[in-house]
């Protein structure tokens, strides 16, 4: 159950994945560093992907920040002094990176690692994240002395999206870099895009073509701004690690399994085994490491290192009685915290519950996916593994408004977040503050009322935060024609 007993179980387990993956994209060369030796140069094709069509469907929030290797020379001309800067921009130029794996090894968390899966977020990917479709976090492991890790590299994943976040310690300023690492498959370049299966079975975790990578400076303009909820103290403040649900019981993490096995394990690893249990990994780890972790994988993890770290103090947590009072009902404690959000004073809170998903949905989902990776069911007739939230966890985890909410809670709590002022004050968009509406200019509140009612990628609040009843979507125009 220590820290360090977990740590020498891993170091047996832990590699596999990455070798296996070695070996079966050996065509695609291997970027772990146990077998790249040093200086020898990228295999064509994978360096700025000369060969490669255009992406048919790019997400539209980054097109302005371009793609491929532009972004690459902007990231690296920027020289962040953090692990993964050094790995992606020192060795002599664009590492391929041809699967997830390869990712993991390539920032140096290929072998010493621990990792956590989560049934419930409250990042960039919420809307993504359930027990049958977790978010993946790996990171270094840290003792039961909590001294921090040498090296400082973190990284992020969920199926359904092209890209992984990562964060780095940077050795100069001292300070933390996030990163978002976009990766390309073949099906990119289809007239279709890619389908659900490409997105959300093993599939996306392989086979990668090529990628693009931009920093927070990057994405600060962007609705991707992993400022917004990782500078809680806002511009010029220093940047932090996130995890609300700090103390245990970490209700939303598995696969956590001590000497007696948690409710959160029970619940949200058997859900999970049933849809992914004849997948060979899930997030670089393979499915048997998850299904006989033993202490390996789990909050208590996250919650060592974030404490390392010295981000002990989380805005608006999770905090450990909250638990506790939800199971007569209702929690008085959660209901400050979600206030404390809806007044945009903070990100949403976890849910209240263990589970996030509604068990029709969730049925429907299992069987699905089972039957389109057994093969017994097209592939074309998977369902959305994404779309399993219950009426109630849309609710607490903020994707809709509050039904009857008057305009200005709507737009603190849909808004705010990104628009409060906090910001960069030479962007624009810090410019449009929801927390000071009266000092907004006539053609400011326009602006906002024709961007909420836009039909295209312009539309706000930007589709990963959520969206707008139309009851919230009237009361919100209605405070902005005042
Ligand atoms: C909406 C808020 C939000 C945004 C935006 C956001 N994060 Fe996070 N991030 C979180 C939270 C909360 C966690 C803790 C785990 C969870 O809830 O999933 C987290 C965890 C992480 C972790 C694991 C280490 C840690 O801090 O616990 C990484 C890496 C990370 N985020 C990277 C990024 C990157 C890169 C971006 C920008 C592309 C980003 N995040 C944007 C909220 C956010
Ligand atoms: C996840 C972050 C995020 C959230 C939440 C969000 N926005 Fe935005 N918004 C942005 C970004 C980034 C821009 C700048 C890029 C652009 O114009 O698309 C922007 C731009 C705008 C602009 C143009 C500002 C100007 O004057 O140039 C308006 C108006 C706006 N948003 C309104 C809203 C409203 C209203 C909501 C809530 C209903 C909302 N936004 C929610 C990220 C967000």
């Amino acid at each position: 159950m220590t820290l360090r007993a977990r740590k020498e179980r891993f170091g047996l387990t832990g590699f596999c994945c990455v070798l296996t993956t070695c070996v079966a994209l050996g065509a695609w060369g291997c970027s772990s560093d146990a077998e790249r030796p040093q200086g020898t140069p990228s295999p064509a094709g994978m360096a700025g992907a000369p060969n490669l069509p255009a992406v048919t469907h790019p997400d539209p929030e980054l097109a302005t920040l371009g793609s491929r290797e532009t972004t690459y020379e902007r990231v690296c001309a920027r020289h962040h002094a953090d692990a993964f800067s050094t790995a992606l921009c020192d060795a002599g130029g664009h590492p391929p990176i041809p699967d997830l794996a390869s990712l993991i090894a390539l920032i140096g968390l290929g072998k010493e690692r621990a990792f956590a899966l989560s049934g419930n977020s409250t990042s960039l990917v919420s809307k993504s994240v359930s027990a049958l479709n977790p978010r993946l976090l790996v990171f270094p492991r840290v003792g039961d002395d909590l001294a921090p890790p040498a090296t400082l590299v973190a990284m992020g994943f969920v199926r359904g999206e092209q890209f992984v976040e990562v964060v780095g310690h940077d050795a100069v300023s001292g300070d933390l870099n996030f990163y978002l690492v976009r990766f390309e498959q073949r099906c990119s370049y289809d007239a279709a895009g890619c389908s659900l299966a490409d997105l959300l079975t093993e599939q996306i975790e392989h086979d990668w073509t090529t990628y693009s990578v931009y920093d927070q400076e990057d994405l600060e303009t962007t609705p991707f701004d992993c400022k917004s909820c990782h500078q809680p103290g806002g511009y010029g403040t220093k940047l932090m690690l996130r995890m609300q649900e700090l103390t245990s019981p970490w209700l939303h993490w598995f696969p956590q399994r001590f000497v007696q096995q948690t409710d959160s394990d029970r619940l949200l690893s058997t859900e999970f085994m049933a849809v992914h249990q004849h997948d060979t990994q899930y997030g670089g780890v393979p499915i048997a490491v998850i299904a006989n972790a033993l202490d390996d994988g789990s909050g208590a993890q996250l919650e060592a290192l974030v404490r390392a770290e010295g981000f002990a103090d989380q805005p608006n947590p999770f905090d450990a009685q909250i638990a506790k009072e939800a199971q007569s009902g209702s929690s008085p404690t959660w209901q400050a915290r979600f206030d404390a959000h809806l007044r945009g004073e903070a990100i949403a809170v976890p849910y209240p519950g263990i589970d996030v998903t509604d068990s029709a949905k969730r049925d429907a989902a299992t069987r699905s996916y089972g039957d389109v990776v057994q093969g017994i069911a097209p592939r074309e007739s998977l369902l959305d593994v994404r779309d399993v939230f219950s009426a109630d966890a849309t609710l607490k985890l903020s994707f809709l408004p509050q039904p009857g909410a008057d305009g200005k809670t709507v737009l603190l709590q849909m808004c705010g977040r990104c628009h409060d002022g906090r910001g960069n004050p030479a962007l624009p968009k810090n410019l449009f503050n929801v927390r000071k509406l009266d000092a907004l200019s006539r053609a400011q509140k326009d602006r906002a009322i024709a961007r909420m009612q836009a039909s295209d990628d312009t539309r706000m609040p930007p589709w990963r935060v959520g969206s707008l009843t139309p009851d919230a979507l009237q009361a919100a125009m209605a405070e902005l024609a005042k």
